[in-house]
Formats: C-alpha cells, sequence, structure tokens
C-alpha cells in the first residue's frame, strides 16, 4: 500500500489520528506568514483535512481580507480533497471560488502556473512524497519570486520508543514497528540540502514544540493504534496482534516519565517538529 492509498483510507478518521500534532504545528507557520496581505495567493500542498486553511483563516478576522484570499488546496489522495471541498462553505464561510481543490501528487504540479504564490505551504508532506526533490521543484517553481514557502517534518514523533516497547512484548521474536518514511527527514540538514536543490539560496530551518495530545492515556493509546494500524498491518501485523498491543501500549506510555504529561482531563506526548522558511 503506497502513502496516499493509506492516507485515502484513513482520510474521515484522520485528525483523530494526529492527535493534533500536524494542527499545533499549522498554527505556528501561520504565525510565521502573518499578518496575511489581502489578495494573497497560498498554496496548500499536500493539504490533507486543510488544517492548515483551517488554522490560517482564524487568523484573518477582517471579512474583506478573507474574502480577497485565493487557495489552492493540492492533494494525492482524492478522500482528503472532498473533505476540504466540503469545508469551503459548512466551515470557512469563504466564497466557493476562493479555492481550488485538486487531486494531485505533489511531484505532478505542472498544471500549476509559476511565479503564482504568496505563501506556500507543506505541512507533514514531504515526508511521504516518492520523488521529494521533484515535489520540492514545484514548490519553487510555483511560488512568486519573493514569496515564503513553509515546510515541516518531524525531529522527534516522542511515542515511537514506548511503541516499540510495547511491541516486542506482543511479538518478542519479531523486528519492532518503524516509520514508514525515509529517516533522513528527522535530519534538519536533509530537509535543507533538498530545497536548497530545488533553488532556494535562503533556507531557515527551525524546531517547533508540538504534542500529541487525548484526553487520557487510555486514549492516547487508542488514537495511536488507530493510526499506525494500517502501519502496522503493512509490516505484517495481524488483527489479534494489533489488539494485544493497545493495553500494552498503555502501560509503556504510563511508564514513559520522559515524553509524557499528564493533567486534569488532558494527557500528551511531547514530539519535536522542524520547520523550515524559504524564501524565493
Ligand atoms: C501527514 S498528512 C499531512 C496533512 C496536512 N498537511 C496536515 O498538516 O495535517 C500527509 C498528507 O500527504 C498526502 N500525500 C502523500 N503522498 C503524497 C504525494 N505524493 N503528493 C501529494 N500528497 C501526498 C497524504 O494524502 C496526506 O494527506
Amino acid at each position: 500500500m503506497s502513502a496516499q492509498e493509506h492516507f485515502a483510507n484513513i482520510a474521515s478518521v484522520y485528525e483523530k489520528g494526529t492527535g493534533g500534532a500536524t494542527r499545533q504545528i499549522a498554527t505556528h507557520l501561520v504565525q510565521l506568514a502573518s499578518p496575511i496581505s489581502a489578495d494573497a495567493k497560498i498554496l496548500d500542498n499536500a493539504c490533507g483535512t486543510g488544517v492548515v486553511i483551517d488554522e490560517l483563516l482564524a487568523t484573518v478576522p477582517d471579512p474583506h481580507v478573507r474574502n480577497s484570499l485565493k487557495f489552492t488546496a493540492t492533494d494525492a489522495a482524492s478522500p482528503m480533497i472532498e473533505l476540504v471541498k466540503g469545508k469551503v462553505e459548512e466551515q470557512w464561510h469563504i466564497p466557493a471560488d476562493s479555492i481550488t481543490a485538486l487531486t494531485l501528487a505533489a511531484e505532478n504540479l505542472d498544471d500549476v502556473a509559476s511565479d503564482n504564490f504568496d505563501y506556500s505551504f507543506t505541512n507533514f508532506g514531504f515526508l511521504f512524497f516518492k520523488d521529494a526533490d521533484k515535489a520540492a521543484k514545484h514548490v519553487y517553481r510555483t511560488l512568486k519570486p519573493g514569496g515564503r514557502a513553509f515546510i515541516t517534518s518531524w525531529k522527534d514523533l516522542g511515542y515511537m520508543k514506548a511503541v516499540q516497547q510495547a511491541a516486542i512484548k506482543v511479538r518478542p521474536d519479531r523486528p519492532p514497528p518503524y516509520l514508514p518514511f525515509d529517516l533522513a527527514w528527522l535530519d534538519s540538514a536533509h530537509i535543507k540540502a533538498v530545497f536548497e536543490r530545488a533553488g532556494f539560496q535562503n533556507v531557515e530551518v527551525h524546531d517547533q514544540q508540538s504534542s500529541y495530545t487525548a484526553d487520557s492515556v487510555t486514549r492516547l493509546s487508542q488514537s495511536l493504534i488507530g493510526m499506525m494500524e494500517g502501519m502496522l498491518k503493512m509490516q505484517g501485523w495481524t488483527d489479534g496482534e494489533v489488539k494485544s498491543l493497545e493495553p500494552e501500549l498503555e502501560c509503556t506510555i504510563q511508564a514513559s516519565d520522559d515524553v509524557l504529561v499528564v493533567e486534569q482531563n488532558v494527557a500528551w506526548i511531547k514530539m519535536m517538529a522542524h520547520v523550515a522558511v524559504c524564501i524565493k
């Protein structure tokens, strides 16, 4: 199963599965980009359910500016694009012609005009692309001179140690689960190199905290299993093994003092993202 097939299958439950982690970084990106100017053209690349657009519109209270913005939302998974289209009038309350939502792989933005966008966001997309260099060249090409591209990846997912410890209890003789992307994306130097190769001369990468959040440790464990079920099955896990993982994961998360924070009605695992700001 490819990354885009996986995301197409889980589109309707995607947001629960992220534990708010990508949304917190989207909020940070929008703060970096703000104030968003009237008539700005904005790309949300690998948009998923459109969390970047959600957060961006939340920071623009002036209805004249909101209605003047022109969004392009692209994702390789068509169920994600259908969800985005559903948000336009029901949730975002922007004119239908303010947004062009297209099922398109990031490696295949040939029909999108060059020198077009003032802001370009790819929030946690590049890890999953088949050809990151090709996709990065499209980010560069479609950005206006002087425009800014905001690209993110994970530095530390926080929960993987707990997942691997729990997995060893369920499948002691098999290798533990591994992340379904090239681990080079955990390294800021890799991100900088990809975007410099694409043509950017000004690429700055910084760290930004995020968290995987739920209302209890039990729910944290349930949401993580829900998000990782497809990945585990691709790595040879049976339904029974995935079911057995949940209580074990809850125990290992409970014992993860270094990354777990529990307060009244909320529990979260600390995460760290890489944020690249690239100016054309
Ligand atoms: C982790 S999600 C991020 C979604 C959203 N940007 C967010 O911040 O929550 C990754 C997204 O990349 C999309 N994706 C995977 N491969 C892709 C590709 N080659 N081109 C475009 N989108 C792709 C998936 O369908 C999914 O929506």
